[in-house]
């Protein structure tokens, strides 16, 4: 069967392409690298010894998305491109809004056109805003996220909704992502973002192989047992894998649109997180404590059960390889 991964030389994407091809599957990338390198193909093709076919394009350019419905027999779509920073966002959220909602809509009247009903797509624990629990359950009502990036998510959630209410011959598969760190045990892929990272894991990195001096740890006075923010930090192996079982799922359910969160449940701090990367790495990770960053919640973490049940999907790797994963690419990034 031979998929499209739209944004498949990103981050999830590639991750997801590693699994997908060694579970037989064919897999065809289109991404127009604005955040990931053409070279990710190539540790592909070495992790896997397959071959995938690359389209240097933008999802917004209908022509060349119709080039590759036409050039290819896919059967389904799994839709991770789009621009992901937070605080980028709202500098810039007419770019976020273009650049996430067009893609999609271009990628799902191109997939109507040629008749492929079948999306899994890439949302996040954002979407949830806040709700009276930090555990998220998929029935929660979607609430009001606390930037533009996220807003995007929730519209392209509401977007594939009414495309299913408008043709119920579609089949569509949310998932919802809590927070993905780690990096394929290869050490070949892994997140390396250009810059000064936002997300915690790449500042760790940096600060461990001494591109950055420390790491502020933002807020020492929250409402968790250590006072720093508890997230649901899960291994992109095991996230690569969830969208491995949406897509079986898809195949074996009837149409209409199913909604999952992927997460372990467990929610750790950041000191648990620095602690952990630490020990099982044998490496100094120098902080100090900041200010609160605007916008974080004390905690929130996924009520993984219905991927669980439904998908039979489990998130089985530790804090530990996470942590271990994350430094092992990093220290061959720097190479
Ligand atoms: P990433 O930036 O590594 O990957 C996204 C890819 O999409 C990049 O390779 C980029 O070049 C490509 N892209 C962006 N806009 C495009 C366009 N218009 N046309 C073609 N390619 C385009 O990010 P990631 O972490 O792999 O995230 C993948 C998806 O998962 C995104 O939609 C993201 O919002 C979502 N998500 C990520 C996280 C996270 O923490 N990483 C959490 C929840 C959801
Ligand atoms: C984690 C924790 C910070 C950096 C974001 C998006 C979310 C989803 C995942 C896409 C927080 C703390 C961080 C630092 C720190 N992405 N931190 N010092 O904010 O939970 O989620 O990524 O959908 O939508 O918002 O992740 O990695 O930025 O932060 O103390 O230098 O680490 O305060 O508690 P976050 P993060």
């Amino acid at each position: 069967m031979k998929i499209l991964l739209t944004g498949g030389t990103g981050y999830i994407g590639s991750h997801t392409a590693v699994q997908l091809l060694n579970a037989g599957y064919d897999v065809v990338i289109v991404d127009n690298l604005v955040n990931s390198k053409e070279d990710t193909i190539d540790k592909i093709k070495q992790i896997t010894g397959k071959e995938v076919k690359f389209y240097k394009a933008d999802v917004r350019d209908a022509e060349a998305m119709d080039k590759i419905f036409s050039e290819n027999d896919i059967e389904g779509v799994i839709h991770f491109a789009g621009l992901k920073a937070v605080g980028e966002s709202c500098e810039k959220p007419i770019e976020y809004y273009q650049n996430n909602l067009d893609s999609t809509l271009t990628l799902v009247d191109t997939m109507r056109k040629h008749n492929v009903k079948k999306i899994v797509f890439s949302s996040s624990a954002t979407i949830y805003g806040i709700q009276e629990s930090p555990k998220y359950v998929e029935t929660m009502k979607r609430g009001t996220p606390s930037s533009p990036y996220g807003t995007t998510k929730v519209m392209i959630e509401q977007i594939l909704e009414d495309v299913y209410k408008a043709d119920p011959e579609w089949k569509i598969s949310i998932l919802r992502y809590f927070n993905p760190v780690g990096a394929h045990e290869s050490g070949l892929l892994g997140e390396d973002p250009k810059g000064i990272p936002n997300n915690l894991m790449p500042y760790i990195q940096k600060v461990a192989s001494k591109q950055l001096e420390q790491l502020t740890i933002f807020g020492n006075d929250y409402n968790t047992p250590d006072g720093t923010c508890r997230r649901d930090y899960l291994h992109v192996v095991d996230l690569a894998n969830g969208h491995l079982k949406a897509l079986e799922k898809l195949d074996g359910s009837e149409n209409g649109v199913y909604i999952y969160n992927l997460g372990t449940g467990n929610p750790k701090s950041v000191l648990e997180m620095v602690n952990t990367f630490k020990s099982v790495n044998n490496i100094d990770v120098p902080f100090k404590f900041g200010p609160r960053r605007e916008g974080d919640l004390d905690e929130f973490f996924a009520d993984p059960t219905k991927a669980e049940k439904e998908l039979d999907w489990k998130a089985e790797k530790t804090l530990e390889d996470m942590c271990r994963d994350s430094w092992n690419f990093a220290k061959n990034a720097m190479n």
